[in-house]
């Protein structure tokens, strides 16, 4: 029997081992672990990878959404818009902005924010819409910043697992006021520990979220606003700049096996991914759908398959978020699709073997 994990960090490691050693290395002769140039040089080399003006390391990509939101101007009392599918990390970063997360249900055949319902959920108090690019693949974005401009509130693209995708032709990460990325180490682009960025063309956001990121520090010995501890490190800036330079032939990989499980798994009583026309979706995570999911994981445990969920609990049914009073059939097609979705092994490196070993194991459950 085989035994497929479901991420493998390893086999994305020793290709890359003799660099990354070096440039630890290097950091380490230097002492420079503060804020320094190679937190300087991978924020210049990410901002131009998205094709914003500027780009700000933080410390997570729940901080970059955090202190986003405080440098929009996001305060107690706002309303923002936002996916009840998604990481709860979304919902937290609204809370702590002081604000209170107003959930809209999701698309059938993407699972991100369905455009179409968010005009009804807009209120005097809304100030901003977090769109969450879910799975790498971007939400429905022109009409999101259709009702953004028309309603003269914010766009914080959550875009912490979609480094790399496309809408349109045009990086995520671009198309609001700022786009939040996650360094976890399971991402498209991960550190060897935590880390974030903001991704901006606003000067003024750009500075305040350089402000907000180190306790408010404007100058030295003075704080002109109340901040946070939330400063990316030069050791896993300096490990993220040589992951960065191979992000796009990993993105490729991913795609190309998104293919080969798309093949592989036609004619199954089984949702595969969509990918929607004009998107470049980067799978971060391969998730299909099927009513049997408990009793596929089961089988597919059995025959040495990692798999998981994201996510098994909609983020509006959340114990921590009884307070914004929704309940059970609330938000509908998100509640559905919860007890549906399934994430199949997927990383760069996975042998068209397994992915062929993989698609055999579902076929013969389906034969049971
Ligand atoms: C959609 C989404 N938003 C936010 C986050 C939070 O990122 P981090 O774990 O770096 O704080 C994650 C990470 O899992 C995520 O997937």
């Amino acid at each position: 029997m085989k035994n497929i994990p479901f991420v493998d960090l390893k086999a994305g490691y020793y290709p890359l081992k003799d660099e990354i050693l070096e440039a630890i290395s290097d950091v380490l002769e230097s002492m420079q672990l503060y804020i320094g140039p190679n937190v300087t040089a991978l924020e210049d080399e990410f901002a131009a990878y998205i094709g914003t003006k500027y780009a700000v390391g933080v410390g997570s990509g729940t901080e970059a959404l955090l202190i986003a939101l405080a440098a929009c101007g996001i305060k107690k009392g706002d309303e923002v818009i936002t996916t009840p599918h998604t990481f709860f990390a979304t919902a937290e970063a609204i809370y702590h902005a002081g604000a209170t997360p107003v959930f809209v249900d999701i698309d059938p055949d993407t699972y991100n924010i369905n455009p179409r319902l968010i005009k009804e959920k807009i209120t005097n108090n809304t100030r901003a819409i977090i769109p969450v690019h879910m799975y790498g693949q971007t939400a429905d974005m022109m009409p999101i910043v259709e009702i953004a401009k028309a309603h003269n509130l914010h766009i914080v693209e959550d875009a912490c697992q979609a480094h790399g995708a496309q809408y349109d032709g045009k990086n995520c990460g671009q198309f609001g006021a700022a786009g939040c990325f996650s360094f976890y180490y399971t991402k498209n682009l991960g550190a060897y520990g935590e880390g974030g960025i903001i991704t901006t063309n606003d000067v003024f956001l750009a500075d305040t979220a350089r402000k907000l990121r180190n306790h408010g520090h404007s100058s030295k010995f003075e704080h002109s606003l109340m901040g946070h501890n939330s400063r990316l490190d030069e050791l896993q800036a300096a490990i993220l700049r040589i992951r960065l330079r191979h992000l796009d032939e990993y993105n490729n990989l991913r795609r190309k096996i998104a293919k080969m499980y798309d093949e592989m798994l036609s004619g199954l009583p089984l949702r595969l991914p969509a990918e929607k026309l004009g998107n470049k979706h980067v799978y971060h995570l391969y998730v299909i759908r099927c009513k049997e999911r408990d009793e596929l994981i089961k089988h597919l445990t059995q025959c040495g398959i990692s798999s998981g969920i994201h996510y098994k609990n909609p983020v509006h049914l959340q114990e921590a978020c009884k307070p914004y009073g929704y309940k059970a059939g609330d938000l509908p097609v998100t509640e559905a699709i919860c007890g549906e979705i399934l994430s199949l092994p997927m990383y760069p490196e996975l042998a068209k073997s397994d992915i062929a070993y993989v698609c055999e194991c579902i076929r013969e459950f389906y034969k049971m």
